[in-house]
């Protein structure tokens, strides 16, 4: 009790002053995230000679925000899931109505009472619930507390004694940890734990070591199985888990374990999926012996769906659809096997009609609500016009304007693609954004375009588009001085991805100097609001490597120097000034990654919302979850911290990507050159 309050007043006397006088609004975007309307469902998982009929399957959650990770409490009559609705990743619990049961076809489950399983809620993502079979200990995955470094996952397995909120963390100080097994009797839970620190921008190749520790306390820890996740047990001692085999297929393998001297080893490790073909997210249950249920993404299938594998089947293990032929095409994920056998259960988009709509702006808990608050906003590069009245955003493609009340007003205002927004501090209605190809190389057809709007901004419905920069050489991310005189923006046009400054009416035209020098890439820039900095990342620490850190620099060319570091091989980018010129904002990888990434639809980074002062100190995360977060804009005007919805005609809500992890890069025997192409 008395080191817990001593770490609290250590906390209380490092964390810096509120820095903002007056209240602001940061905005982000986060990829693919409002095409993720995901509940969880459940099939019946017997008997397997039966086709999976789509009048067997139930919604389990409520169809409202985004439910996924579901798992079955030791009884099998509740369901546990992570859910993102009140502005933070939470662990809930919701009744599931005995498998059946005459009315479960007809249970409403937005009528089911839903609570929040935790006692707190620490502005982190909890994620993998399961409870020992007493009920009584909640084991989950929390970012709750910082790692020691950057690039490190944040991710730890904890345990909270329901009854009295008690936790106790259960993957050790300076280790993370990741997808948690609680084996049936409890006493057992294994583990994922990050192996290698990545050198490249992406998290493909994220390697994980599965562990087995003690339940009560995270001791007896060993490593059981090297390059190996997403850890599920059959019985005490059979565990399943995925691997991705030289050639890239996701396989899963099965390990038999034992507990000689109290300590785990595994004896017999086995593959039982062929390569061919991906197998990944093994799920087992006690219930069902001799079967685990998996996602499957097969080589002509767009989609990732169900199967469960029935090892009893003599001879051959015998592959069985479940999700396939209930809803084809969409992506399904994550399996889990009720205790009692009876269902098998996993998430997937609830499709158009059900639940909710997106969000145009989703309120996220600020770590400082009285001073910012925090809105994802469905779309790119979201930044404010300065009254505050519209939102300009990218919405790949195309740039839109819409009003920040939800009242409507949106419009596409360029249909091409357009990246980075920025409104003029002194022209009502002028945005800076630039057209052509992101991530493309410097003698890439972009340039700065400026887009006004009619009548002051009122009038979104007349446009006139002014292009500022001639040639082309990826003239991109304008920012305008508060003056209203000048923008700074990036160009391939020596070679090198540099600064340049340029009249803000006129473009290139009207004058233009060069601001930053050298054979290396700076690139999205922002003018702070008091004029003195220019902000920008950039890879001159390291050119060509990937690796990309915050600067700063005076307009006038002097005074340059690193705000943040990202680590080895780090990706820390698009910097953003609050209001008061003092602070930061920006995206980075540096909590590294919060959850295996297979398990999630595609991202390309683990990218998170930080914040940072000018002068480098007090370095604070914004964001927790394990989608990929980017693009901030900060912003005086203050938005109130609630969701604001929108109804969007006609949006797919289900349209994403799930393939960037499952690519097969290899040719493979077969002529088969990549999974899912
Ligand atoms: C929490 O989220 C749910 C679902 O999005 C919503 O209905 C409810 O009003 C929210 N509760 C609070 C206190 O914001
Ligand atoms: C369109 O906007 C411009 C600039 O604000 C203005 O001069 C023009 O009259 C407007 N045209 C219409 C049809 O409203
Ligand atoms: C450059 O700009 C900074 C900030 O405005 C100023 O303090 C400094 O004196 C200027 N240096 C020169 C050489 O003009």
């Amino acid at each position: 009790m008395a080191r817990r309050a001593a770490l609290l007043l250590l906390f209380i006397l490092a964390a810096p002053a509120p820095a903002l006088a007056v209240e602001s609004t940061i905005v982000f975007g986060t990829l693919g995230r409002s095409r993720f309307t995901f509940d969880i469902f459940a099939l019946p998982l017997g008997p397997l000679s039966s086709t999976s009929s789509p009048a067997g399957e139930v919604r389990l959650t409520d169809g409202a925000s985004v439910n996924y990770n579901g798992n079955f409490a030791p009884s099998s009559d509740s369901l546990l899931f992570v859910s993102d609705r009140n502005g933070s990743l939470n662990l809930y619990t919701t009744p599931v109505v005995p498998s059946g049961s005459r009315r479960e076809a007809l249970e409403a489950p937005a009528a089911a009472p839903l609570s929040p399983l935790l006692p707190w809620d620490p502005i982190a993502l909890k994620d993998r619930p399961s409870l020992t079979p007493d009920g009584e200990h909640l084991v989950y995955v929390s970012t709750a507390e910082p790692s020691d470094g950057p690039r490190r996952s944040w991710a730890a397995v904890y345990s909270t004694h329901l009854p009295s909120g008690s936790t106790r963390r259960l993957t050790p100080r300076g280790v993370a940890g990741l997808s948690p097994a609680v084996s049936p009797s409890g006493e057992w839970t294994a583990s994922a734990s990050p192996a290698t620190v990545r050198s490249g921008g992406d998290v493909v190749d994220l390697h994980t070591d599965i562990y087995v520790f003690r339940t009560s306390d995270g001791s007896r820890r060993t490593l059981l199985i090297r390059d190996a996740g997403w850890p599920t047990w059959a019985d005490d001692t059979t565990l399943f888990f995925h691997h991705r085999d030289s050639h890239g297929w996701y396989g899963v393998y099965r390990a038999t374990v034992s507990f000689a001297g109290g300590e785990a080893a595994a004896s017999v490790v086995e593959r039982v999926t062929p390569p061919g073909f991906h197998a990944l997210t093994p799920a087992a249950s006690p219930g069902a012996p001799g079967l685990v249920a998996v996602a499957t993404r097969r080589p002509g299938s767009d989609y990732r769906h169900i199967e469960v594998i029935d090892f009893s089947a003599a001879g051959a293990n015998a592959y069985f659809e479940v999700t396939r032929p209930v809803a084809p095409r969409a992506h399904h994920f994550n399996p889990f096997i009720s205790p009692d056998g009876a269902r098998v259960g996993y998430h997937r988009c609830r499709g158009s009609g059900n639940g909710d709509s997106p969000l145009l702006l989703e309120n996220i808990k600020s770590p400082s609500p009285e001073t910012f608050s925090l809105l994802r906003v469905d779309g790119y590069y979201p930044s404010f016009s300065h009254d505050g009245k519209r939102i300009a955003f990218v919405g790949l493609p195309g740039l839109f304007v819409v009003n920040s009340d939800g009242s409507g007003g949106r419009r596409k205002i360029f249909s091409g693609n357009a990246f980075a927004t920025a409104w003029d501090w002194k022209r009502k209605g002028v945005i800076y954004t630039s057209i052509g190809p992101d991530f493309a190389g410097v003698r890439t057809e972009v340039d700065v375009i400026a887009v006004t709007l009619g009548n002051g901004g009122e009038d979104s419905s007349n446009i006139s588009i002014k292009k500022l920069t001639v040639g082309g050489d990826n003239n991109a991310f304008p920012s305008p001085s508060p003056d209203g005189k000048w923008v700074v923006f990036r160009s391939g046009r020596s070679g090198h991805k540099n600064l340049y400054i340029m009249d803000a009416v006129d473009g290139e035209a009207g004058g233009i100097r060069r601001l930053t020098d050298g054979p290396w890439s700076d690139t999205m820039c922002n003018w702070s609001p008091d004029g003195e900095w220019i902000a920008f990342a950039s890879d001159r620490h390291n050119p060509g490597g990937h690796s990309f850190e915050i600067y700063m620099v005076h307009p006038n060319g002097t005074g340059l120097r690193r705000v943040v570091r990202s680590g080895d091989g780090g990706v820390t980018t698009h910097p953003w000034f609050s209001p008061d010129s003092k602070t930061i904002v920006f995206t980075s990888e540096y909590a590294g990654v919060s959850a295996e990434p297979v398990s999630n639809p595609d991202h390309f980074y683990p990218g998170q919302i930080f914040t940072v002062n000018v002068d480098g100190s007090g370095l604070r995360r914004l964001t927790h979850d394990s989608f990929e977060d980017g693009t901030p804009s900060w912003t005086p005007y203050y938005i109130k911290p609630e969701n604001v919805g929108e109804t969007l005609q006609g949006s797919g809500t289900c349209a994403f990507e799930d393939c960037h992890w499952l690519k097969i890069v290899d040719a493979q025997p077969d002529g088969i050159m990549s999974a899912c192409v």
